[in-house]
Formats: structure tokens, C-alpha cells, sequence
């Protein structure tokens, strides 16, 4: 029996894989590589010390998904495969919503025709939209800024349908908020195309000499410091919190969102701060005009998976500094675009490492 992961090439999905492999689950990879490399499922072996079954496929490809699931004995499905630069989402609203929103169709139309009706679904706290109090709890109302959340929004909807017509779904929706770090190890983490729009890579990037100084996007919002809170999580709890899940939507059915965050707010200037120190690093920064469609504050009440999912977020924001730091520093340039040297492909587009 496996679990299939789409997207999980993909920073939370890498780690995903490596904590399911861990603890023994078998584990297959569905992804179109669109946001990641290759390089990244050779790092989850070299961690593991496990193979993984990786498909190169597209969600969009009914065909294809379809037969991931026929040469597979696949129980389980944790859906990470999604667009999610939310500027990007504005100026493509179509792309956004045929990737995110087709693409879960089409996976939930093959998982029924397979039977298999457990389903672990990335959603985000963006859900929320701009909270008017915090700490946010799964009941706080939901809206969209942009299409990017939108998706996020109409396919927890379209999930709950699902479960509204056959009570034998299991759906867990789980509501990340800001993850960043990355594996002890320094071998798998957030590899942003181009120009960073998070906090975090782009000052890991600072720190590297690759871009100038931060931009700290305003501070007079109604903060601490007057600069934006968040609520940041150690990537490695969150992959945590999907084995929690799926232990979840494997005992019984239903829909449910959980939050996954720590409950706490840390501003941008503290996260500068508790940069420079686990990097002894300067991070130069300016203060410029807000960012169109910030909130000021947003942090979770994380209670309901602490309660339902026996689940809590572990490790601090010095860890989260320190491993988001590791590895940047071990691969200024990210992954590297494998070789086609390092590849064998086969000729339906799949692939596998040579050692
Ligand atoms: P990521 O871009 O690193 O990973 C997503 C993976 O999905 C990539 O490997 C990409 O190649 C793949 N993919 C995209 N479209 C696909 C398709 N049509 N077919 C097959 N593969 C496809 O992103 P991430 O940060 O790991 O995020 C994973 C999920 O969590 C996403 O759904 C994202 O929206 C959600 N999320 C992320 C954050 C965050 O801050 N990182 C916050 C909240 C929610
Ligand atoms: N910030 C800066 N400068 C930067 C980048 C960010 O000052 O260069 C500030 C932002 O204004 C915000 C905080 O740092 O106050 C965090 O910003 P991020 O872009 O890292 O994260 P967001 O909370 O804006 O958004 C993230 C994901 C979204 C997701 C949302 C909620 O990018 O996809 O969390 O989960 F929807």
C-alpha cells in the first residue's frame, strides 16, 4: 500500500517524503517539475537511504494520473501539486484556476474510480483573507484577495461536495501558514524561481550577497514594531502534521480543515533579528511602501490539530533561522538542473537517477 504525494518534488512535499519515509510508509511522486527539480527526489534517497517511485506526469493528464494509479497500490493521496505565486496568480488568473482547480478534478474523478477516498489537501491561510482578529480559528470567516486563494478556497468547497455526496470520503484540509526552514541535513529546502516574493528566502538570499538589502514592505500597520506579523512554522513540523492527517482520514470520514501553524506572531524586523543572529549575518534593509493585499497580523489558533490530530508544532524560530540558513549556504544557486548525463528517460516522459 502507498501513499501518493502529487507535487512532491516541491518544498513541502520533499519534506513530506522524507518524514513518510521515515516512518515507513511507501511512497509514490506524481509531478510535472514545473516549480522544482528533479535533484530534489535524488536528495530525499540520499536522506532516506530509500528509492522513490517518481512519475513526471501533469495532474491535467487524466490518462496519465490514471495509470500512476493502475501500476500502484495507492491508499492514500497528499495533494501539495498547485501554482502559488499570488502576484503571478493575479496577471494568469486562468492558468491558476485550470492548474489548481482542474487539476484536483481530475485527481479526485481517478481516486474515485479507484476507490481510494482518503485525501490530504494543501490549503493556506490565505483562506482567511484579511482576518479582523487574531488568533485565526477554523471557524473565522474565509475570503479571497486574488485568484491564487480563490483556488484554494473554491477547491475546499468543491472537497466538502465530494464528501456531501459519498460520507465515505476522508478529507483533511490543512491550512498552513508561513512555512519556512528546511531539513537538518541542508539537502532538501525552498529553491524560489528567480526574485523571492516570501520573507525568508529572500533574506537568506541577502545574507548569500545575491540580492542588495530587504525590502521591509511598511511599517505603520498596527504591530509591534509596526512592520508585518506572521506566523511562522518549522517546514519539518509541518511535513509532521501530514502524517497526523493521514493517520486521520485513514481512521475516519469526513471534511475537516485544521490550521498548521505555532500560534505565534513574530514581525518582519524580529525575524531580521533572529536572522542575524543564527546567521551572524548583516541583513541591510529599507523600509518601502506596503505590499498591496498584506494584512498586518496573521497567526493561527492552532488548538483543533493540537486536539484532533494530536499534533503541535515543535521547533523555534532560532531553528527555523539556523536550517532555512543551512541551506542556503549549501546550495547558494538551489538545485542543480540534473544532467541528462544523470538520467535515464524512458519514452513516456518518466525517468529515474543513475547512481
Ligand atoms: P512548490 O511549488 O515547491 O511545490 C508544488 C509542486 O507541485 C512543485 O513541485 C510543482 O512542480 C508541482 N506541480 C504544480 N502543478 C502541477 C501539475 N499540474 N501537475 C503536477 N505537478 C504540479 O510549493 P510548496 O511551497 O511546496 O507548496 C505546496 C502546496 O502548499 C501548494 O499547493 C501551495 O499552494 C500550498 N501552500 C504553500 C505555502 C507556502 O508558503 N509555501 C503556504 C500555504 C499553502
Ligand atoms: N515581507 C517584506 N519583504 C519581503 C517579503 C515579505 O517585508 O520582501 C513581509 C510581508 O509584508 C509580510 C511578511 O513579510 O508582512 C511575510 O510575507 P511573505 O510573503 O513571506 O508571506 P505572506 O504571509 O504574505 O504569504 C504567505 C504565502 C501565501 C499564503 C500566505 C498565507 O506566500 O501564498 O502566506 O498562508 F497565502
Amino acid at each position: 500500500m502507498a501513499v501518493l504525494i502529487t507535487g512532491g518534488a516541491g518544498y513541502i512535499g520533499s519534506h513530506t517524503c522524507v518524514e513518510l519515509l521515515d516512518a515507513g510508509f511507501e511512497v509514490v511522486i506524481l509531478d510535472n517539475f514545473i516549480n522544482s527539480k528533479p535533484e530534489a527526489i535524488e536528495r530525499i534517497r540520499e536522506i532516506t537511504g530509500k528509492e522513490v517511485k517518481t512519475y513526471t506526469a501533469d495532474l491535467l493528464n487524466m490518462e496519465k494520473v490514471n495509470q500512476v494509479f493502475e501500476e500502484n497500490d495507492i491508499e492514500s493521496v497528499i495533494h501539495f501539486a498547485g501554482l502559488k505565486a499570488v502576484g503571478e496568480s493575479v496577471y494568469y488568473p486562468l492558468r491558476y484556476y485550470h492548474n489548481n482547480i482542474t487539476g484536483t478534478l481530475v485527481l479526485c474523478e481517478v481516486m474515485k474510480a479507484h476507490n481510494v477516498k482518503r485525501l490530504v489537501f494543501s490549503s493556506s491561510a490565505t483562506v482567511y483573507g484579511m482576518p479582523d482578529r487574531v488568533p485565526i480559528s477554523e471557524d473565522f470567516p474565509t475570503a479571497a484577495l486574488n485568484p491564487y486563494g480563490r483556488t484554494k478556497l473554491m477547491i475546499e468547497e468543491i472537497l466538502k461536495d465530494l464528501y456531501n455526496s459519498d460520507q465515505e470520503w476522508s478529507i483533511a484540509l490543512l491550512r498552513y501558514f508561513n512555512p519556512i526552514g528546511a531539513h537538518k541535513s541542508g539537502l532538501i529546502g525552498e529553491d524560489p524561481n528567480g526574485i523571492p516574493n516570501n520573507l525568508m528566502p529572500y533574506i537568506t538570499q541577502v545574507a548569500i550577497g545575491k540580492l542588495r538589502e530587504l525590502n521591509v514592505f511598511g511599517n505603520q500597520y498596527s504591530t509591534k514594531d509596526g512592520t508585518g506579523v506572521r506566523d511562522y512554522i518549522h517546514v519539518v513540523d509541518l511535513a509532521k502534521g501530514h502524517l497526523r492527517a493521514l493517520e486521520k482520514v485513514s481512521t475516519s470520514s469526513g471534511v475537516e480543515a485544521y490550521n498548521l501553524g505555532t500560534g505565534k506572531g513574530y514581525s518582519v524586523l524580529e525575524m531580521v533579528s533572529a536572522f542575524e543572529k543564527a546567521s551572524r549575518e548583516k541583513i541591510p534593509y529599507q523600509i518601502v511602501e506596503p505590499r498591496p493585499g498584506d494584512a498586518a497580523i496573521c497567526y493561527s489558533n492552532p488548538l483543533k490539530a493540537r486536539e484532533q490530530l494530536g499534533w503541535v508544532a515543535e521547533k523555534d524560530i532560532d531553528q527555523m533561522c539556523e536550517d532555512s540558513w543551512r541551506w542556503q549556504k549549501s546550495n547558494p544557486n538551489g538545485y542543480k538542473n540534473m544532467q541528462k548525463d544523470n538520467l535515464h528517460l524512458l519514452k513516456n516522459g518518466d525517468f529515474f537517477m543513475k547512481k
